[in-house]
């Protein structure tokens, strides 16, 4: 088990508030959800000299992650106050470092990170079709041009009946490689259906 997630764990435990969303709670869970393990071993490949910008920072779990395993040019974006508040706090007690999440809603102006990441960060406001979700996709990533694009995706394999999850935004892998043309791309899966309450898969796009 990994160290770090074993203190991050035991934060998340003696913090927990009635108000946090209840996905939150995974990040209490004995192991860790596998798209951390999964992006961690991503990151791992990675100069820690790269900068990483990490779209719906949620608690802060992720950035913590991409902390401990020595990225130093790091923020996030959350557009929920509340949220943003409850994962500066958790990363200023981990690293000693404050505001590192910035509370708003993206796309907005960014520098250019190396990495860009959007994991377990589902985003359909205002959208109702496959084709305007893969356009959004796309904008996210060309509004930050990033050299890596780590993006997780509820996966078409998926074809349970869901309101968080339409149809629209269940993408095979067909999709993403139409979306990101001429981009090199691996994937992996994250989550599975019933074993999870959605299947997932998390793409490297290059
Ligand atoms: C399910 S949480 C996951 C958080 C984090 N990525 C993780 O894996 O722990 C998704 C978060 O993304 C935020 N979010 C969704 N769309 C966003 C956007 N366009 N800009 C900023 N935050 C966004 C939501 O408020 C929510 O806190």
């Amino acid at each position: 088990m990994d160290e770090f997630y074993t203190l991050l764990k035991q934060y998340n435990s003696d913090n927990s508030n009635e108000a946090l969303p209840e996905w939150t709670k995974i990040y209490s869970e004995s192991t860790p959800p596998v798209y951390w393990t999964v992006l961690k071993n991503i990151l791992n490949n990675y100069s820690r000299n790269n900068s990483v910008f990490e779209i719906g920072a949620g608690a802060g779990d992720i950035l913590a992650l991409i902390l401990n395993l020595g990225f130093q040019n790091v923020v996030g974006i959350e557009k929920d106050l509340f949220l943003t508040g409850i994962a500066n706090k958790k990363l200023e007690h981990f690293f000693k470092r404050k505001a590192t999440v910035v509370h708003g809603k993206y796309p907005m102006s960014i520098s250019k990170p190396n990495i860009l990441i959007q994991v377990n960060c589902v985003y359909f406001e205002n959208i109702y079709s496959k084709e305007d979700y893969l356009i959004q996709l796309k904008s996210f990533y060309q509004n930050a041009s990033p050299d890596y694009f780590l993006l997780e995706v509820i996966d078409s394999s998926f074809i349970a009946e869901s309101k968080a999850f339409p149809n629209f935004v269940r993408l095979s892998e067909k999709n993403i490689q139409d979306t990101f043309t001429g981009k090199t791309i691996d994937s992996f899966k994250t989550y599975e259906y019933p074993i999870n309450t959605s299947s997932k898969r998390l793409y490297l796009i290059s």
